[in-house]
């Protein structure tokens, strides 16, 4: 992994730990990515509701979107909380099952938070950049997810 990716590994891992609330230190998250990472435009985390029926926007900083709830099976964040595994959209016009949110978006990659093995929420990324997610990206969000996932 890139030495950007485990700096801010280290980071979010304090922010982990900090006894925050957790709305606070996923906020905080979204922010720092989005500040640090060039291709990461928006980024939120959709959390499962009571019921297991949907996904309701917690926190995001990038542009506000109209998408607080997300029924499960549902575009890309839909499909991630259905399957518990992470997709990457490298170009979001391919993908059928998706929910658009601005006409600027070019790609996605959406990560799950599992819970002792059970789905609880997710980290949502979109980029203005055409293909921009690789290996490095998804193994540096897996080990976000896993960090996070105490919070749950
Ligand atoms: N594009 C997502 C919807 C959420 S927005 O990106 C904020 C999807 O297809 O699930």
């Amino acid at each position: 992994m890139n030495k950007d990716f485990t700096l801010l590994l280290q980071i979010i891992g304090s922010y982990a730990s900090s006894g925050e609330e957790r709305s606070e230190i996923l906020y905080n998250t979204c922010k720092l990515l989005k500040d640090k990472v060039y291709h990461y435009d928006w980024v939120g985390f959709y959390v499962l509701d009571g019921q297991g029926s949907k996904l309701l926007l917690e926190t995001y900083y990038g542009k506000p979107t109209e998408h607080n709830a997300i029924s499960i099976g549902k575009g890309v964040c839909g499909q991630v909380a259905e399957n518990k595994k992470l997709k990457t959209v490298q170009d979001i016009r391919q993908e059928k099952n998706y929910i658009a949110c601005s006409l600027d978006v070019q790609s996605e990659i959406v990560v799950p938070i599992l819970k002792d093995g059970k789905f609880v929420a997710e980290i949502d990324i979109d980029s203005h950049s055409p293909a921009p997610f690789t290996i490095d990206d998804e193994e540096f969000l897996t080990s976000l997810c896993q960090k996070l996932s105490v919070l749950f």
